[in-house]
């Protein structure tokens, strides 16, 4: 998986004559995977055409806060929402200074003002400048506000005078914000929240013989049941995964439950399920499978095959109806009415969250690095935007240890 996968990151590009370098740090955060969405300044317009920055992140570039090219947000909301983090590359004396003094009066400053994300700040201008006393006044108070800063570089400055004020390169601003998502999830895992829980988590896709060489499968990967569980185990809890055959290595640190059929599925996970505290139903698991298994392959024949099948054993339901205090969470891979479905399976299979994902979105559902999932609980529908898997998963899990400590398990509803 790339670096960045998943993240998506605000680039703010002020009117400075480094903004051409943000074209280079917009094709390193892009190609190590992140969404990158930028944003510009009227003056930093006059330095570089927003087209290149488009064709560089393959997004729309936002210039203006009157203009909303999509009636179903308001743009500078929805990215300030949006962000995994805020960068400002070239931060200009000027932007320094709304910023510090609460001025929003452009696309970018109102989405900075708008923000709960991260801000780190690039600042490059005339070395004279950057000593001014009231710019380090901005500066000194951003910091206090908790903005980072990524010290600008000592040099030959473009207006020719030498000393410190020139942009840090794209390489060196890339390898800050790769460290800081790798120290956040760094936290994350120290953090240990499920340390004395037994969770049990499906994955994968399941198979239902037709004969001894074909069998009715579906694409699942592995992938987000694998993150789910891995992230468990970085927080501390004690894991079961009970996987369907996927092409995935084994995580360690976790029992590890191989099946292949529903049915096999069925009996590991109902075994364990009295002894578990949280139960994720990840796994895209066969609805229907074969009546009969034929014992030696078909052979063809004129005419149409007919393949009889039943209802293979709904896991989650039997679960939702032997429910004691555990905390059940299932999927649903939609690709219509996705919530309205979701709610429709909390209900009847007593679930205590279902984990919705429109399966054809892009970015989302099976073989994917990311997923796009909205958590429905009895009581809300919470709209998580695209990020990896394991920040799904972590998700999830905050989610869940929010709704246990509130004391919302509805034991064997
Ligand atoms: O594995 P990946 O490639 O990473 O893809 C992830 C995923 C798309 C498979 C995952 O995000 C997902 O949506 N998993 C659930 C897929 C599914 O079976 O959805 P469903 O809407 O058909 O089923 C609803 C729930 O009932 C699921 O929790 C499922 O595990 C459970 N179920 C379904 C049928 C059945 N016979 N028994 C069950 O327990």
């Amino acid at each position: 998986m790339q670096p960045l996968s998943g993240k998506t990151i605000v680039l703010g590009v002020s009117g400075g004559i480094a903004a051409y370098k943000a074209a280079a740090l917009t094709s390193k955060l892009t190609q190590a995977g992140a969404s990158v969405y930028v944003m510009m300044t009227a003056n930093a317009m006059r330095f570089v055409q927003p087209l290149t920055f488009q064709a560089l992140s393959h997004q729309p570039v936002y210039t203006d806060v009157f203009e909303e090219p999509d009636p179903h947000v308001i743009s500078h909301i929805d990215l300030a929402d949006r962000a995994d983090l805020i960068i400002l590359a070239p931060a200009t004396a000027s932007l320094i200074g709304k910023l510090a003094n609460g001025i929003a009066d452009d696309m970018l400053t109102t989405t900075l003002l708008a923000t709960k994300a991260p801000v780190m700040i690039a600042p490059a201008m005339n070395v004279n400048m950057y000593d001014h006393p009231a710019v380090v006044a901005n500066m000194k108070r951003l910091e206090s506000y908790g903005y980072r800063f990524i010290e600008p570089g000592v040099g030959l400055l473009a207006c020719g005078w030498v000393g410190k004020g020139r942009l840090a390169e794209p390489e060196e601003i890339v390898a800050v914000v790769q460290e800081f998502f790798a120290s956040a999830g760094q936290e994350k895992k120290a953090a240990r929240d499920l340390a004395g829980k037994r969770v049990l988590i499906t994955a994968g896709p399941t198979r239902e013989k037709i004969d001894p060489v074909r069998y009715i499968s579906n694409h699942s990967s592995g992938k987000m049941g694998y993150a789910l569980a891995e992230a468990a185990r970085d927080r501390g809890a004690e894991v079961i995964l009970v996987s369907g055959p996927t092409a995935l290595p084994r995580p360690g640190g976790v029992e590890f439950v191989a099946v292949e059929s529903v049915q096999e599925m069925y009996d590991e996970v109902v075994t364990r399920y009295p002894t578990c505290d949280i139960v994720i139903k990840a796994a895209a698991v066969s609805d229907y499978r074969p009546v009969n298994r034929h014992e030696h392959k078909l052979k063809k024949t004129d005419g149409l095959l007919q393949l009889e099948l039943e209802k293979a054993p709904d896991i989650l339901q039997a679960l939702g109806q032997q429910k004691t205090s555990q905390y059940l969470v299932g999927f649903a891979a939609e690709t219509r009415e996705v919530i309205k479905y979701a709610r429709d399976k909390l209900i009847r299979k007593k679930a205590d969250m279902i984990v919705a994902n429109d399966v054809l979105a892009e970015g989302a559902g099976m073989g994917t690095d990311t997923n796009i999932v909205t958590l429905v609980t009895e009581t809300e529908d919470i709209a998580l935007p695209i990020m990896s898997k394991r920040d799904v998963a972590d998700r999830i899990f905050d989610a869940i240890l929010h709704h246990l400590s509130l004391g919302l398990v509805d034991e064997g509803k």
